[in-house]
């Protein structure tokens, strides 16, 4: 894709709409199905919804959704404007299906009977997650629902974030019982929640842990097994500023991070490792690589001794081809991204 392009989306791995068009073109006849399963920025849909095809498109990155769909709206705004006919879309997220389905109440129950079989099945998953995270169910289940050694512990909606008012509930509840410490399981958390209401929570005596409920509570195995690991939220805290003579910089200062941790992680890697092998884990906020000898004695090395040694040792932490080249990378704090104009 050339930088210059009118339809250049700054989506790294963009194809030109013409190669695209030449393949549909060559493969298909109009009204046929397209369907593009790593759809990136979109160009196979785009493409063919101007060539009057349908089309699939998926992708398991955000970005990619989101640039498809602005894209694809984009589209329909010139057809419609040309006169000419388009489709109407849909965007399918695939991460609730499966808390759906587990939620779905069959049959041709209606009213109060419908109410109480969803009461039973919500229940039913909330008793799994407690399973899965090894805590014990409380009787009285009114508002907290389990407890795990001496922390409290309560599921998040399952079709829902969870919000800023469902953390304020939590520490009202927390008062009201005289409990001062609680884990709260979610499979999603409202966008810019933490770490300010961790330190609201912490300044009224109350120490909130928030995890992630991962994918895997839905594999029965993997539960029987004690395979479920609820990792710790990570997060990170920026200052953005716009560069006052160009409104299309922005500069972006990382002003702190927390990464992903799971306690007891680390004992139960180092117990299945193998004789000879190592393995780089997160460990008490830091990056650390276990490595077993011969003896089974595992040996432990701590591999962020400073805070730039995040960008070249973090497994998560993803840098462009180019940047990690440049010499101020990655050494530099602040550094700056150019927006794509829409
Ligand atoms: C080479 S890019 C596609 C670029 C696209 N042709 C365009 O013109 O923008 C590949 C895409 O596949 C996605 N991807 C990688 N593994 C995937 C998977 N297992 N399932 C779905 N999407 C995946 C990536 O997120 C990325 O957006």
């Amino acid at each position: 894709m050339s930088p210059t392009a009118y339809e250049n989306l700054k989506y790294p791995t963009q194809k030109p709409e013409g190669l695209i068009q030449r393949i549909i073109k060559g493969h298909s006849n109009e009204g046929d199905l397209v369907a593009d399963f790593f759809c990136g920025s979109g160009t196979t849909a785009a493409v063919a919804e101007k060539l009057g095809r349908k089309w699939i498109a998926t992708d398991l990155g955000k970005f990619g959704i989101h640039t498809t769909r602005k894209r694809l709206i984009q589209v329909q705004r010139e057809l419609k404007a040309g006169g000419q006919p388009f489709r109407a879309f849909e965007v399918l997220n695939l991460g609730r299906y499966e808390r759906q389905a587990y939620l779905n109440v069959t049959g041709r129950l209606t009213g109060k009977k419908k109410e109480q079989a969803l009461a039973r099945k919500e229940q039913e998953f909330r008793d799994l997650i407690l399973k899965a995270y090894r805590a014990e169910a409380l009787p009285d289940r009114a508002f907290f629902h389990g407890k795990n050694g001496s922390r409290l512990v309560i599921v998040g909606p399952i079709n829902l974030p969870v919000g800023r008012l469902f953390v304020e509930e939590v520490i009202t509840e927390c008062r009201k019982r005289g409990a001062s410490r609680v884990d709260v399981l979610a499979f999603e958390f409202e966008m810019g929640l933490f770490p300010a209401v961790l330190e609201e929570a912490k300044q009224k005596g109350i120490d909130i842990a928030p995890k992630t409920i991962p994918p895997e509570v839905f594999d029965k195995r993997a539960v029987e097994k004690g395979q479920v690991r609820f990792a710790d939220i990570a997060y990170v805290e920026a200052t953005p500023s716009y560069d006052k003579k160009n409104k299309l910089t922005l500069a972006i200062k990382l002003t702190d991070f927390s990464v992903h941790y799971s306690q007891g992680f680390v004992d139960s890697i180092t117990a299945e490792m193998k004789a000879g092998k190592s393995e780089v884990a997160c460990d008490a906020g830091q990056l650390v690589k276990f490595t077993k000898d011969k003896e089974g004695v595992v040996k432990r090395e701590v591999l962020t001794k400073k805070w730039t040694d995040w960008w070249t040792t973090g497994p998560s932490i993803s840098t462009t081809r180019a940047a990690r080249k440049s010499s101020r990378w990655p050494r530099a704090w602040a550094w700056k991204a150019h927006c794509p104009a829409w």
